[in-house]
């Protein structure tokens, strides 16, 4: 029951223009006064990604949350996103106080792997290499020989399948089908998936096509293999951008988050994004098109972090340990 997890309360309330401009003032010199540095999704609030581009910080895709917040200066991170993310950067960076809007903002993917369920998983299959995605527990990191996000998913695993190594993938079934189709790799894939990105259909996406023929398909590969298939491009959320970009179409279907549409107009200005549909026969539409733990994240709960500091991450240090090795072996293999 996905929907137990999610904490209505923290959801940003509305908020006039004064309210606004005052919040953002506030958390501006907080950060300042505290050596801070705010780190965002593309998924969270464009407020709160207007407000990290404001003051200095990063809004990016998970794989460069990791590494921006980890070659920063300040001395506390402020991330903006859901817990895997926060936990990610402790582990790269214990000296650092990493401090969340909430703790509450998790994920469905996170939630769908239980380190005990998923270690004897692993237990059963000793031959063959583990693969984590990095919306996990650092428990089930820490279980890992590597670590990937969308952006390297598929490089990472060309690179073990021309060693013909066999490999065991958690959690997202739609991501890893997608690689395991690509590469062709030898894959053993957990059963979990995004509650935002299951929710693409199809048939809803070929009848919008039809009203908007010349409109490019950009595809996030946690959505099903079926929406995967119409894409005319599919990658993270920095590579749909990218795509936005440079394809020469004017008008694009995003099947992803509606947050990452911010930064899609600002890197295509005069373009025109409309978000996929999540209707249709089977749909429950429980998150349409939005991440419910990424819209956690608001000026009012950053600005009470900051002050109170009641929301830190902390991870136990031989689980950092654990966990830190196989996402640097990600960051080496990236850097390399
Ligand atoms: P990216 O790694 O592409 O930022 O995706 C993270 C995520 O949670 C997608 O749903
Ligand atoms: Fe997790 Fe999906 Fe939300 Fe990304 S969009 S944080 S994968 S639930």
């Amino acid at each position: 029951m996905i929907q137990e997890h999610f904490a209505q309360e923290h959801l940003p309330t509305d908020l006039s223009a004064a309210q606004i401009a005052d919040l953002e003032e506030q958390i501006t010199q907080e950060l300042k006064d505290r050596d801070a540095c705010l780190v965002a999704h593309y998924y969270t609030d464009p407020l709160v990604q207007a407000l990290a581009e404001k003051t200095g910080g990063c809004v990016s895709d998970s794989l460069e949350m990791a590494r921006f917040g980890a070659n920063h200066s300040a001395s506390t991170l402020v991330v903006a996103g859901v817990r895997f993310m926060g936990e990610t950067a402790k582990i790269l960076s214990p000296e650092k106080r990493i401090l969340m809007p909430t703790l509450e903002a998790t994920c469905s993917l996170d939630i769908g792997c239980p380190v005990e369920e998923f270690s004897a998983f692993c237990d059963a299959h000793p031959d063959h290499e583990v693969v984590v995605y990095a919306n996990t527990s650092a428990a089930v990191k820490a279980r890992a020989d590597w670590v990937v996000t969308s952006s390297i998913a598929l490089q990472v695993v060309e690179h073990l399948a021309d060693q013909d190594k066999k490999i065991i993938w958690a959690p997202d079934k739609h991501l890893g089908g997608y690689v395991q189709k690509e590469t062709g790799a030898d894959m053993l894939i957990w059963d979990g998936a995004c509650i935002v990105h299951e929710e693409f259909k199809a048939k809803g996406l070929l009848d919008l096509k039809q009203v908007y023929p010349d409109a490019a398909i950009l595809v996030h590969p946690e959505s099903p293999e079926s929406v995967v298939a119409l894409a005319d491009a599919v990658g993270s959320t920095s590579q749909l951008i990218k795509a936005a970009q440079t394809l020469p179409n004017s008008t694009f279907i995003v099947a992803t988050d509606r947050g990452i549409f911010y930064k899609m107009q600002q890197a295509a200005p005069g373009k025109q994004f409309i978000e996929a549909p999540t209707g249709g026969s089977g749909a429950t539409c429980r998150s349409c098109a939005h991440c419910p733990w990424m819209a956690m994240n608001g000026l009012e709960n950053i600005l009470s972090a900051l002050r109170e500091g009641k929301d830190e991450v902390h991870v136990d240090e031989q689980l950092r340990i654990d966990a830190l090795r196989p996402l640097q072996r990600m960051l080496s293999f990236q850097a390399g």
